[in-house]
């Protein structure tokens, strides 16, 4: 059945469409040369038999040496002698690196995936089976791959009872329960598919951490899934609640200062790897929404995170510490908060820590300006964190393909050192010589059977990984990759497919938060418009605050004049958001609170640029619709019904979002909407 299971790893016949490329193929693929010895062998191999039986129709015969044209070699120097008579080039690739070239072997043509390690061959051989997925030239070869970060992780927000937070697809794939005596062959399509991107770190549970996680019981759970993900190159982190040596361990204190709580780590932290031998280190969410941490002791974090660096550092660990922290009092502005508690510990981390930091300061919004922390901390590695699960961007239901978020936030210029240094060189590494770097992404996977709610969330799991990889490449490259996979490679299909998507993500902005509005959801679930939302425990957790909306404008004041947000931005770029002409449209509410009649890049007042927007938004959605529909007979029929039907909600609720907005904003406007704008009579 056509219901997304496979995600963009279809293998479809490539004869069907295209019987000339497929002959092509063939003869490129007569015979299989690999090896079969350790357990990343047998996935690489099992995957190039998988996908080349499903693309060509029958998988190439296994060979021992190249005695015909046309042979498929894969491994490393030292998995393959022919490999390694062809003393190719691979210094540099690293241990997950690869090349694809053709070449020619004992006189015959041939094409070698070759790599330094087992996990570098099998990336290269889920990228050779991508170039046949999406009917590339494969004559004539010459790729080297190698990833740009060292850390491609997915963060699970899954809780032990299957309740994911934030989660949009079903249940929490893991299945506590009947692990680790029952493993689901779930987990291994899992491993898979992120494989096939270069995902290679997975956080198994919610950053809201509960201490059972890390019990005996629950620790050979996790070391189960670790077994099944070893070969595909992916280690297992886990959330650490703070609180835990108080909560499971029966000590008095959490205090990261004192040497019992110090011994409590270092015990624990060695039976996690007793169970897991290649066990990745922590993720911490710390004295941030009511979640514990050092400074309940008086610590910093810096404290707390040295703490565990302390305790895995013999094994090789990580911790990875977050950056997403507001404190209870109410804050003058919640997006400062952030840089306001980090940046002063620059430099007070041991080597093994990494600051997670979200793309933006606030919380994952449909749009934010990059995060001021990008660039502020040249002394501590600073790991990219975006949600993949659409918390602000409609759940499952509203397409919107966030590739173009991630991209916009990875090319922004932080202007820290000359022009051009970019949020991307800081996660790389390049910039300030970091020598750990990464980039998560909080994910959207559930026990749906499309594991993403949506056939069309499936992109943005795929888009993230691509980008961890390279934070440099493309979306709408990346976009076109992933429809002719999951789609169709035909034409007709991939442009209005790709077309969709790219502009898909902006629409959202526009019927939910245009011109830099955000936080307008409704309290608590964050789906549906909430612009009226005030009063309750916190004021950054109302609409109000973040509007600002009163007769004479609206807009968030971030400049010098106010909240002074912008001087946490390098010189250039804070001058730059500090002045409502120079600070790009897209980001004005963000930073300035501005009168209605301000006059708009487009000549039209604020309030009407505001309904236009708005506006726009709805009718990009309905474009989707008709779009969607002209696709009727090219794609099959069962994934095509539930996107028209997805596609139905949105643009119901893009409609609701536009006329809730606009009702309400207009209490305070007191203006008319424009001319065309109107609602019929
Ligand atoms: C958001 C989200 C929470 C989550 C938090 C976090 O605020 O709504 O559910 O726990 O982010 O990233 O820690």
């Amino acid at each position: 059945a056509e219901d997304g299971y496979e995600l963009w790893l279809r293998y479809q016949p490539v004869a069907a469409a295209k019987p000339e490329r497929a002959k092509d193929y063939r003869v490129h693929a007569t015979v299989l040369i690999a090896s079969d010895r350790t357990p990343t062998q047998v996935a690489t191999l099992t995957e190039l038999q998988r996908g080349l039986e499903g693309l060509l129709g029958s998988a190439p015969a296994l060979a021992d040496a190249a005695t015909v044209d046309g042979a498929l070699i894969v491994g490393t120097p030292s998995s393959s002698p022919l490999i390694e008579r062809l003393r190719l080039k691979t210094a540099g690739l690293g241990r997950e690196g690869y090349l694809i070239r053709s070449v020619v072997v004992d006189g015959h043509a041939a094409t070698v995936i070759a790599a330094n390690e087992d996990i570098g061959a099998l990336y290269g051989a889920f990228h050779y089976l991508r170039l046949l997925q999406t009917q590339q030239p494969v004559g004539a070869l010459d790729i080297r791959e190698a990833p740009r970060t060292q850390l491609r992780m997915l963060d699970h927000w899954d809780n032990l009872d299957r309740h994911v937070e934030r989660g949009y697809a079903g249940q929490s794939i893991w299945d506590w329960h009947k692990l680790p005596d029952y493993i689901d062959p779930r987990y291994t399509d899992y491993a898979r598919a992120n494989a096939s991107i270069g995902i290679n770190a997975t956080v198994l549970n919610n950053v809201n951490a509960s201490a059972q996680q890390l019990t005996p019981m629950v620790i050979a759970k996790a070391a189960a899934l670790a077994g099944v993900f070893r070969p595909y190159g992916i280690r297992v982190f886990l959330s650490a609640r703070f609180s835990a040596p108080v909560e499971i361990g029966g000590l008095k204190t959490a205090d990261p200062l004192d040497p019992q709580v110090r011994q409590w780590w270092k015990a624990k932290v060695d039976e996690i790897y007793a169970a897991i031998p290649d066990f990745g280190g922590f993720l911490v969410k710390a004295n941030s929404e009511g979640q514990p941490g050092p400074q309940d002791y008086g610590r910093t974090h810096a404290d707390g995170a040295n703490l565990l660096a302390d305790a895995v550092k013999p094994h090789g660990g990580t911790v990875i510490w977050r950056a997403f922290v507001y404190s209870h009092e109410t804050p003058d502005d919640r997006a400062k908060q952030a840089y306001s508690e980090f940046v002063p510990l620059d430099g007070k981390f041991r080597d093994n820590v990494m600051v997670q930091v979200k793309n933006g300061a606030i919380d994952f919004q449909p749009r934010e300006p990059f995060h001021p922390l990008f660039g502020a901390m040249p002394k501590t590695p600073l790991m990219m964190e975006f949600q993949i699960t659409k918390e602000y961007l409609g759940f499952a239901t509203h397409l919107a393909y966030l590739g173009p978020l991630f991209e916009e936030t990875l090319r922004a210029d932080t202007k820290v050192q000359a022009d051009g240094t970019t949020v991307a060189e800081v996660v790389d590494g390049s910039l300030h010589g970091y020598k750990l770097t990464g980039m998560a992404g909080v994910a959207n996977i559930g026990s749906d059977r499309n594991w993403s709610g949506s056939h069309f969330d499936q992109a943005n799991w795929y888009a993230f990984g691509r980008l961890a990889w390279n934070p440099e490449s493309s979306s709408r490259d990346i976009a076109e990759e992933w429809a002719r996979m999951t789609f169709s490679n035909d034409a007709g299909v991939v442009q209005p497919v790709v077309s969709m998507m790219m502009g898909s993500r902006e629409a959202v902005v526009d019927y939910m938060t245009p011109l830099g509005l955000h936080h307008l959801m409704g309290r608590g679930h964050h789906y549906g418009p909430g612009p009226w939302v005030e009063g309750g425990p916190r004021a950054d957790w109302t609409a109000v605050y973040y509007h600002r909306a009163t007769q004479d404008g609206i807009g968030f004041d971030r400049t010098t004049r106010g909240s002074d947000a912008v001087s946490q931005y390098a010189k250039p770029v804070a001058a730059q958001f500090n002045d409502p002409q120079r600070t790009p449209e897209e980001f004005l509410l963000w930073f300035h609170h501005l009168p209605w009649d301000y006059t708009t890049t487009s000549g039209r007042p604020l309030w009407d640029e505001l309904v236009v927007h708005y506006t726009q938004g709805v009718d990009y959605v309905r474009g989707m619709r008709t779009t969607w529909a002209g696709l009727a007979g090219r794609i099959d029929p069962e994934r095509h019904a539930q996107v028209a039907a997805f596609l139905a909600i949105q643009e119901k609720e893009a409609q609701w979002w536009r006329d809730a907005s606009i009702a309400y904003f207009q209490t305070f406007s007191q203006r008319p909407l424009p001319a065309g704008y109107a609602p019929p009579a």
